[in-house]
């Protein structure tokens, strides 16, 4: 209260005339964040400390995302196009599926001919907003991601010289590559380009982002509950920022051994980055998923060994935090991941023909 006087003395005075005292209580105000604005009335209780930290190391969603809508069009095609693997199997939303939350489900993808992946099908939502893709963190970005599936004998099966050969027979195609990419028309970069376009506007906005906006009333008893302990055990020292992960390796086991647990032998992807780096201090680290639209995403990990969100919630606490929740922690965090679960936009959906 004092500070906030001295503040205000200042301009009244101008600063010639202060005191070294008051300078320097000057300068604590204008050092400490300034106060967040809420919309309810002064009389209402200020949030508790948890929740203004929570508030403060996550970030909210935009509400729209501003794309070249032709690209985003053409790209929404493509990936939804079972031209792009060898056999016509298979488009990226075979394993992406937005009815699923831009996941498959299962355990682990199933790649042409039935062929069963090594790793379990991370959701396409929110993507763009990862500092690398891939669990182990191989593609710098969405476009460089979009061309390994395609080529990949396991997932896609087909080439990038047949994938461009396939769409530059079909006068659809050819004419939207012109417009959209005059120069370049039908080549591997321009088609992931499209479809890293399309993937830029799949961006859930979900009742946490309204919470962290300043809407307090966004989340109910049980689920504000939930933040307040996802921010006082330590979840946000790895799942921070705007998509509440995404931002850095951390090692799956931080602090007990996840695979000792698990109690199945060890696969190649439970190297993680090791596989990448080839460096032992990268063995088991894995880029930290997002918990945007985690309740839909299960079964969960890179192993898809979880099967409920409980689970793993109890799973994170134990191996990466060292701690046992019991029951009520455990159901209170699922409520404030639950919350994380946004809209999908409806420009997501491939139209219906005809
Ligand atoms: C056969 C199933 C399958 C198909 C088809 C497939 N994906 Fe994936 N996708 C996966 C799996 C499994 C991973 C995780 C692989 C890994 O991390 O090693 C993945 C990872 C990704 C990621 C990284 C997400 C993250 O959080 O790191 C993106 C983005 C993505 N796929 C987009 C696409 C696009 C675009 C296509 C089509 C060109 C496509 N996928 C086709 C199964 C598939
Ligand atoms: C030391 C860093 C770290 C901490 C702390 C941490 N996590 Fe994680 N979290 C990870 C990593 C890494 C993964 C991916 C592990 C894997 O798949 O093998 C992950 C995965 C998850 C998943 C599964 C996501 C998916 O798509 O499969 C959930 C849910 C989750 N964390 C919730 C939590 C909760 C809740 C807490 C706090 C109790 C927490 N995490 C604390 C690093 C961390």
């Amino acid at each position: 209260m004092r500070l906030r006087t001295s503040a205000r003395l200042l301009g009244a005075l101008g600063a010639a005339t202060l005191s070294a005292v008051a300078l320097e209580a000057c300068r604590d105000v204008r050092e400490r964040p300034p106060a967040r604005e809420y919309t309810e009335p002064s009389t209402r209780p200020a949030p508790p400390p948890e929740l203004r930290r929570l508030r403060a190391s996550l970030q909210a969603l935009p509400e729209q995302v501003e794309v070249d809508s032709r690209k985003m069009v053409l790209g929404r095609r493509l990936f939804h196009d079972t031209a792009l693997s060898n056999d016509n199997t298979l488009s990226c939303a075979s394993c992406h599926d937005l009815d699923r939350a831009g996941t498959d489900r299962r355990v682990s993808s199933l790649g042409v001919r039935s062929q069963v992946g090594p790793i379990n099908s991370p959701t396409v939502l929110n993507s763009r907003y990862n500092f690398v893709q891939f669990w182990d963190g191989r593609a710098r970005d969405l476009r460089e991601q979009a061309a390994g599936p395609v080529a990949n004998p396991a997932e896609m099966g087909n080439t990038w010289p047949n994938v461009v050969a396939t769409l530059t027979r079909s006068p659809e195609y050819v004419s939207a590559f012109r417009e959209s990419y005059p120069a370049a028309g039908v080549t591997m970069e321009t088609v992931c380009d499209a479809i890293a376009v399309y993937e830029e506007t799949l961006v859930t906005p979900s009742p946490v982002d309204r919470f962290l906006r300043g809407d307090d009333l966004a989340l109910n008893d049980e689920q504000r509950e939930g933040a307040r302990l996802f921010e006082s055990v330590g979840c946000t020292t790895c799942h921070s920022g705007i998509n509440i992960g995404g931002s850095s390796f951390q090692k799956m086991g931080a602090v007990r051994d996840y695979f000792a647990l698990r109690g199945t032998p060890l696969t190649v992807a439970d190297a993680g980055r090791f596989n990448v780096t080839h460096r032992e201090a990268d063995r088991h680290f894995f880029k930290v998923p997002t918990l945007r639209q985690v309740a839909e995403t299960g079964p969960w990990f890179h192993d898809g060994h979880t099967t409920t969100l409980e689970d793993a919630v109890r799973t994170m606490g134990a191996v990466q935090l060292g701690r046992d929740l019991d029951a009520t922690q455990v159901q209170r965090i699922a409520a404030f991941l639950r919350a994380m679960t946004g809209t999908i936009p409806a420009s997501a959906a491939l139209p219906p023909t005809a």
